[in-house]
């Protein structure tokens, strides 16, 4: 049941794992208990980075457990299968019998051991009688795999939308969907200078970006264009060698990309040269645009 860390689950994995029944996971609980269940995960420092509907299902999914007095919740060096907020009682932390904490009410504890695939840190034990809300480390992974699986998704019908990747062949396309990296950006970020070498390729999936470009009698690079959700740049950096020919910036307080670089390009969907195979015909469409415009094309 030990030894599977939460780590490789947050990535897709084919969908070989029977489909996960959340509706039989789910717990009935009323709102005023969600509320302070999803306040309680969030202000943890180690869960706060799950998107909200990781940190929702696992609301849903939590289910009451009471300790009696005396009782240990968590014990120090034992594998761990289960996080906790605590709802009402006093639970006290001890390492090697020392006590270091009393835990507040509303707190989440016992995540480290399932995040980081640890042993507990830490023994928790219930001074007086104590209420909990609790998450089976099965049902953890499950909602990290159903995010997985539905960024995955999203993913790869953004790759269908891109020009220079759609003629790949679908399992190619999945290969990229599983390794695409999501990066954030706030205002006037460079995520492209110009003049750089660059292998990365970005993919927008939210907000704008700005290109400019240096131009003769003009000290400031100047503005081409913005670029906007499902746009993409950089693209050249997957089959040529050649600096990045304009600048990019965040346009916008949260902009994000999905990028990948030419090296995990070649590991997943192939070599090189099978790559320039199947992009022959972007690649001269591409040139031939290039010629048109006069080497106007703003990014690469
Ligand atoms: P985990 O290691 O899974 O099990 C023991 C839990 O005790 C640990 O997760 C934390 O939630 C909590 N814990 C460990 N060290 C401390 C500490 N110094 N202060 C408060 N809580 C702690």
């Amino acid at each position: 049941k030990e030894g599977v860390s939460a780590e490789p689950t947050s990535r897709y994995d084919g969908g070989d794992h029977p489909r996960f029944s959340f509706e039989k996971a789910r717990v009935r609980k009323n709102t005023s208990e969600k509320i302070l269940i999803s306040d309680a995960l969030n202000k943890n420092q180690f869960m706060k980075r799950m998107d909200h509907h990781q940190i929702q299902d696992m609301v849903e999914c939590m289910y009451e457990r009471i300790y009696l007095q005396g009782e240990f919740i968590i014990r120090q060096g034992e594998p761990g299968s289960q996080i906790f907020v605590l709802a009402d009682g006093k639970a006290e932390v001890f390492q090697e019998n020392k006590l270091l904490t009393s835990i507040p009410v509303w707190t989440t504890f016992g995540e480290l051991a399932i995040l980081y695939n640890c042993t507990r840190t830490a023994s928790v034990k219930a001074i007086t009688g104590v209420r909990t809300w609790t998450l089976d480390r099965e049902v953890f992974q499950n909602i990290m795999r159903k995010t997985a699986q539905s960024k995955h998704e999203e993913y790869l019908s953004f790759l269908k939308s891109v020009p220079l990747l759609k003629e790949l062949p679908e399992h190619k396309l999945m290969k990229i969907a599983d390794c695409l990296e999501l990066e954030f950006y706030e205002m006037d970020d460079y995520i492209i200078r110009e003049g750089e070498e660059g292998s990365t390729f970005f993919i927008i999936s939210k907000g704008k970006v700005k290109v400019t470009q240096s131009t003769e009698g003009y000290k400031e690079p100047q503005y081409i264009k913005f670029l906007e959700k499902g746009d993409y740049f950089g693209e050249k950096a997957l089959i040529s060698d050649d600096v990045r020919s304009a600048n990019i910036l965040a346009y916008g307080d949260r902009v994000e990309c999905l990028v990948m670089d030419r090296e995990t390009f070649n590991k997943t969907v192939g070599t090189y040269e099978e790559l320039m195979k199947c992009l022959e015909g972007y690649v001269a469409n591409l040139t031939l645009d290039d010629e048109r415009r006069h080497a106007k094309s703003p990014v690469n």
